[in-house]
C-alpha cells in the first residue's frame, strides 16, 4: 500500500469511528476495529488487496441493513459517499462498495457467496467477530437491544429460508446461537479463518452446554 492509500485509510477509519463510537447493539467502533485487524492479518496471508480489504472492512457496518427495515442498499450508498469524498479510485470503490452489498447472513438458507478474494477475506473476519467469547456477547448485547428473551424452552431455533423471515425473527437470543453462529465455522471462505474458526466454535458448545446444565440446575 502506498503513503496515499494509507493516509486515506486512516481518514476514513477516523470518520467511522465517530459515527460508530458508543453505539450499543455490537456494531460499535470497536467491533470495526476487530474486523479491520483481523481482516488485515487474513488479507496479508492470503495476498489479497489491503487497501480494499481495509476500507472494506472500516466500512461494512456503517448502515447495517438489519437496521434500516430490511434495506440492504443503504450500507453501499452511504460507503460510496465516504469514499468518493475521499477521492478513492472508481474501482476500489465499486469493489468495497461490492463487498459491503454481498456481505451480512441474511439467513440458514440463504446463499452469500463473495465472488472475490478481498471480499471473502472481510466476509470471514467479520464472521469470526460473531463466534466464539466475542461473539457469545455481542449476541446477547444485541439481543438485549432488541428486547428479545435470552431463552425460552418451549421456542425452538428456526432455520430462516429467506432474508425477509430471518429479519423478522423474533427468537430468543439463544435460538440464534443454533439459526447463525454455529452455521458460521463451516461458511468460513480462507484457511486462515477456517483456523481461527474452530476454536471459537468448540468454546461455544461448550458455552451452551454449560448453559443448558446450568438452567436446568444440574451443576
Ligand atoms: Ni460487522
Amino acid at each position: 500500500m502506498n503513503p496515499e492509500q494509507q493516509k486515506i485509510i486512516q481518514k476514513v477509519a477516523d470518520e467511522v469511528k465517530q459515527k460508530l463510537e458508543g453505539e450499543g447493539s455490537g456494531h460499535d467502533w470497536w467491533h470495526i476495529v476487530r474486523v479491520w485487524n483481523m481482516a488485515k492479518h487474513i488479507g496479508t496471508s492470503e495476498n489479497a488487496d489491503t487497501f480494499v480489504v481495509e476500507l472494506a472492512a472500516l466500512l461494512h457496518d456503517i448502515a447495517d441493513w438489519k437496521f434500516h427495515d430490511g434495506d440492504d442498499t443503504v450500507g453501499p450508498k452511504i460507503a460510496r459517499q465516504v469514499l468518493e469524498k475521499h477521492s478513492v479510485s472508481a474501482e476500489a470503490t465499486d469493489q468495497v462498495c461490492d463487498i459491503i452489498m454481498g456481505m451480512s447472513f441474511k439467513g440458514a438458507g440463504v446463499k452469500t457467496e463473495m465472488k472475490t478474494l478481498e471480499g471473502k477475506v472481510v466476509q470471514d473476519s467479520d464472521r469470526l467477530d460473531a463466534i466464539g467469547a466475542i461473539g457469545v456477547a455481542r449476541t446477547f448485547a444485541y439481543g438485549g437491544h432488541k428486547n428479545r428473551p435470552m431463552y425460552d424452552p418451549n421456542k425452538k431455533p428456526s432455520m430462516h429460508q429467506s432474508k425477509e423471515e430471518y429479519f423478522k425473527s423474533e427468537s430468543p437470543t439463544i435460538n440464534h446461537f443454533y439459526e447463525k453462529l454455529l452455521l458460521l465455522k463451516d461458511r468460513m471462505n480462507t484457511k486462515t479463518a477456517k483456523e481461527l474458526a474452530e476454536g471459537r466454535h468448540r468454546f461455544m458448545e461448550e458455552y451452551l452446554d454449560r448453559f443448558f446444565q446450568e438452567w436446568d440446575g444440574k451443576i
